[in-house]
């Protein structure tokens, strides 16, 4: 099976990167990162992605998304990107971008979605009292967090769990999580029937 070519769009640490980029390399996922751009220049995720030989710039953002998303494009097709993988962008993509790149686009949130959408969600999990949180990986619509579900990943809260240790172990349950969701869309034909992505 040929190797699709995978862009990465970051804004912070970069784990889920990293995370995609080792089981690619395992040859868990048939893909290859071939880009990774941040909106943020001094975020780790840039440091990370050369240390593993993989291309990263950044792109910094404007207060004009339009003509943002119109580079972050460009930088993308000049690397033949197929798939875009977010994996911590702290940025709503719209219209240019989705419109470039849909369905083939895909995000990664640490909750059980649509339960926590948005900023903190681990901290959402634990003050709301919930008993079972985890991650979700999702193609990626306008909205935030609302696009249809590829596949979700339980994780117990415990009693003592502050926001810290339930974020630690949601994160290590992503980085279980993405590569196999993004393997299981590059392995096998889906639909779309509304929300619901079922696998042909
Ligand atoms: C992860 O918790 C991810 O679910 C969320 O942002 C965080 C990014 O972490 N969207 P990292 O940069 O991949 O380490």
């Amino acid at each position: 099976m040929s190797r699709a070519r995978v862009g990465v769009l970051a804004s912070g640490r970069g784990s889920n990167m990293a995370a995609l980029d080792a089981a690619m390399r395992r040859g868990e996922v048939p893909a290859e990162i071939v880009l990774v751009l941040s909106d943020r220049p001094q975020a780790p995720v840039l440091e990370l992605a050369r240390e593993r030989g993989i291309a990263a710039a950044a792109i910094p953002r404007t207060d004009d998304r339009e003509s943002h998303e119109q580079a972050l494009v460009a930088a993308l097709r000049e690397a033949e990107a197929e798939w875009v993988c977010l994996a911590g962008y702290m940025r709503l993509l719209g219209g240019t971008f989705i419109g470039a790149f849909a369905p083939r686009i895909l995000n990664i949130h640490p909750s059980l979605l649509p339960a926590f959408p948005g900023l903190e969600a681990q901290r959402q999990a634990i003050e709301h009292g919930v008993r079972v949180s985890g991650c979700t990986v999702h193609l990626v619509d306008e909205g935030l967090d609302s696009g249809p579900i590829v596949g979700q990943s339980a994780v117990e809260v415990e009693p003592a769990d502050d926001v810290e240790a339930l974020a630690a172990r949601i994160l290590g349950a992503e980085h279980q999580l993405y590569p196999r969701c993004l393997a299981e869309l590059l392995r096998r034909p889906f639909v779309l029937d509304g929300r619901r992505l079922r696998f042909c």
